[in-house]
């Protein structure tokens, strides 16, 4: 009894680290490989890349998926997912896609967001992409990789130039009057912005992202993002979040301890308050143009 439970813990664990590299290392085949229903995985069948074994998705949820990336993922992850104008991964090389079959690695990374210790940029959760969407959007990103003509060429089509200082200042300033001065002034908190951060790529990655990403010299972010651990003892636990993720969440709290605590589902409950949600809102309401013209505009405070 207590050796299968043991042994049933250890099949869980194995399961939730090591379903990604066990679903992508065992030959094609072999015994306990799961069938996926892919076409293409029999021996001497596999073409030279993971992302081209894929049958062709079905065309009106890959147009669907696009409107949806074009919304909430282009802005980083690029139109052709090379990474984009505000510090994003590329996804094209990203193993975490290429092991993906119907969206199942990439929705948790979406609803939860996704912060590798040791990477500086942070991608914060997406709660207003779910389900569905989720699913068409990782149709449309496995047709775009599936069509790209191997890792590192350019896509087809004509390349994609980032040009991040093209917008108009004027109309960049009536945005922020509109959009961001409830929580920031030009002579206040960003006042001399462009002088302490000259470059206009890290500039937009700066004020997209809210801060956080390497324009502020070496300090910390002054407004932290916060966590709240419920257990189910009732024992409310309180910090600064250090990391969040399906199965683990970790915070230092007031007094600097570590703390963390296994997830299963909703236990414990977790609240996660970050001071900069207005950025990420922002971001999936905002045009390109309205991007480049704040950001011509915030080249301006120097
Ligand atoms: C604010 C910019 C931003 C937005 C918007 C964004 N991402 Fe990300 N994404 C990132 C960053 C930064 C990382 C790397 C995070 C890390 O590893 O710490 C990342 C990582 C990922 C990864 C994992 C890549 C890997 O192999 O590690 C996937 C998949 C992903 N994003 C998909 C999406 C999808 C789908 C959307 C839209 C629904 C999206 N992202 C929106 C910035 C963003
Ligand atoms: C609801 C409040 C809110 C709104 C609206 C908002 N921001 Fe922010 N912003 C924040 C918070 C909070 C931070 C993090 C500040 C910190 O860490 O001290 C931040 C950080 C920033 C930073 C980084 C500041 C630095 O010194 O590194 C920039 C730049 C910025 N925001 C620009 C904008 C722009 C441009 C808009 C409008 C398009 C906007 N913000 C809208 C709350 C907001």
């Amino acid at each position: 009894m207590r050796l299968a439970s043991i042994l049933t813990t250890a099949a869980a664990l194995l399961t939730a680290c090591g379903a990604i590299s066990l679903q992508a290392q065992a030959p094609a085949g072999a015994p306990g490989d799961a069938p996926t229903g892919r076409a293409g995985r029999g021996p001497g069948a596999r073409p030279p890349f993971p992302a081209q074994q894929r049958p062709p998705g079905d065309p009106a949820l890959i147009a669907r998926g696009k409107a949806i990336y074009e919304i909430n993922c282009r802005a980083c992850h690029g139109a052709d997912l090379r990474g984009g104008d505000v510090g994003g991964p590329n996804l094209l090389r990203s193993d975490i896609v290429l092991k993906d079959d119907k969206g199942e690695l990439i929705e948790p990374i979406v609803r939860n967001g996704k912060s590798t210790p040791g990477v500086s940029l942070v991608m914060a959760p997406l709660p207003q992409v779910t389900g569905d969407d989720v699913r068409a959007v990782a149709e449309f990103i496995h047709h775009v990789a599936s069509t790209a003509p191997g890792q590192g060429a350019p896509p087809p089509g004509p390349p994609v130039v980032l040009n991040i200082l093209v917008g108009d200042a004027a109309a960049g300033q009536a945005y922020f009057s509109a959009k961001c001065s409830s929580c920031h002034s030009a002579t206040g908190d960003l006042s001399g912005l462009a002088s302490r951060i000259p470059d206009p790529k890290t500039l937009q990655t700066t004020w997209v992202a809210g801060g956080g990403v390497g324009g502020r010299t070496s300090s910390a972010p002054s407004k932290p993002v916060t966590a709240t651990v419920t257990p189910p003892s009732g024992e409310r636990v309180q910090g600064t979040l250090v990391r969040v993720d399906d199965f683990i969440v970790a915070l230092t709290t007031a007094d600097g301890q570590r703390r963390s605590f296994a997830r299963h589902g909703a236990t414990p409950r977790v609240e996660i308050n970050d001071p900069r949600a207005a950025h990420t809102d922002l971001m999936s309401v905002y045009t390109d143009k309205e991007m480049h013209d704040v950001t011509a505009y915030l080249a301006t405070l120097k």
